[in-house]
């Protein structure tokens, strides 16, 4: 049966061994630690938090850009990446059990990526470091044509480099110009034309316009939900802003040091946010802008982001967090269902709703 999710992840982890630690310690960087989510194809989940949270390793481990550490990748209904260690879920989100009740586990798995590769799709937060400097505009989008052997003919890569080029407000006089040549909006528009060019399903914005002057972020922006429109595009799209993702994306999740704090649709999380991390995103949002202002009470967080080598016990906010009390440095909050396709993990959801 086909799933109305484009992609799905079930307690995704990734740890990176701690450089410098000798052969036998397990010291880990929790960059991902125990991420699920899903997108319906042709929607867009945003993906919040501050930097060092996780986000950018979340989206590359998901295209397995990096290989998992565990947890399961499933892609249009086939499952990319399994540990084998990750129950089954039914439609509803329930673990599927066995007659005594005990919960079924999927088949470790570990599909070639190949296939893929041209479906899933990555722009890069930087346009300066995303780009060959030695290769011309043209080279750089029919590379991607010519590693999926996607034109028959040098005259059909060239129309479809120039339709690319034209697609993304750039023209066929660039095609032989370089990257040096061009602002960083532009080279951003090739990075966008590069991951089009192969006719991609599946895209993860990895901030694609945070390195962008202020005045062309929007026009990105609305270039990027034009081009979902017209090729019915999905969306992994990463801010460190809320106010960024809050209008392209359907849902929104918010995490904080390798976890997702908070899920659900961007109107919920923006004017109904239960998780304290999430109302100090909000409150990080200039006033002038209308609609948050409403959104009246205002956190400032105090401090930095904690190591996630070894992150606080219990709920990992607690450090920042201005509500903690004694039980949330014992316990880990519960990922609990507060609304409709509303989720939360703190102790006190319930009190700031
Ligand atoms: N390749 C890597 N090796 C080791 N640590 C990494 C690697 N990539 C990211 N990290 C660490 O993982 C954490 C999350 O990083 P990242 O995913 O880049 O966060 P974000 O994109 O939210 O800023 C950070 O502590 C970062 O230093
Ligand atoms: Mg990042």
């Amino acid at each position: 049966m086909a799933s109305d999710q484009l992609v799905e992840v079930r307690h995704l982890k990734q740890y990176f061994p701690v450089s410098g630690d000798g052969f036998f310690s397990r010291n880990w960087v929790k960059a991902v630690d125990d991420v699920s989510f899903s997108i319906p194809r042709g929607s867009t989940l945003g993906l919040v938090g501050e930097s060092g949270c996780g986000k950018t390793t979340t989206g590359r481990t998901l295209l397995r850009l990096y290989e998992p550490t565990s947890g399961r990748i499933v892609y249009d209904g086939e499952t990319i990446f399994d540990s084998g260690d990750v129950p089954l879920y039914d439609e509803r989100g329930s673990v599927v059990t066995d007659k005594e009740g005990k919960p079924k586990y999927g088949k470790k798995t570990k599909v070639s990526m190949l296939p893929y590769r041209r479906k899933m799709q990555i722009i890069f937060q930087d346009p300066y470091a995303s780009l060959d400097p030695r290769m011309t505009i043209g080279d750089i989008v029919g590379e991607a044509i010519d590693i999926h052997h996607l034109a028959s003919s040098q005259e059909e890569r060239r129309e479809k480099i120039i339709r690319m080029l034209e697609r993304v407000g750039l023209n066929s006089e660039h095609a032989n110009r370089y990257p040096h040549e061009f602002s960083g909006g532009q080279r951003q528009r090739v990075g966008i034309a590069r991951a089009l060019a192969v006719d991609p399903e599946f895209i993860v914005c990895d901030e694609p316009i945070s390195a962008l002057d202020v005045s062309i972020q929007a026009q990105v922006i609305n270039m990027l939900e034009d081009l979902q429109g017209e090729f019915g595009l999905t969306y992994l799209f990463i801010a460190h802003d809320l106010s960024v993702v809050k209008h392209i994306s359907k849902r929104i999740g918010v995490m904080y040091l390798g976890k997702l704090v908070e899920m659900g649709d961007s109107n919920e999380i923006t004017f109904h946010s239960c998780h304290p991390y999430t109302k100090s995103l909000i409150s990080a949002i200039p006033i002038a802008d209308p609609e948050t202002s409403r959104n009246t009470h205002r956190i400032v967080l105090q401090g930095d982001i904690p190591s996630p080598v070894n992150p606080p016990s219990g709920c990992r906010f607690r450090t920042r967090c201005p509500y903690a009390e004694k039980c949330c440095a014992e316990r880990e909050p519960e990922w609990k269902e507060v609304g409709p396709g509303h989720f939360c993990a703190c102790h006190f959801a319930d009190r700031f709703r």
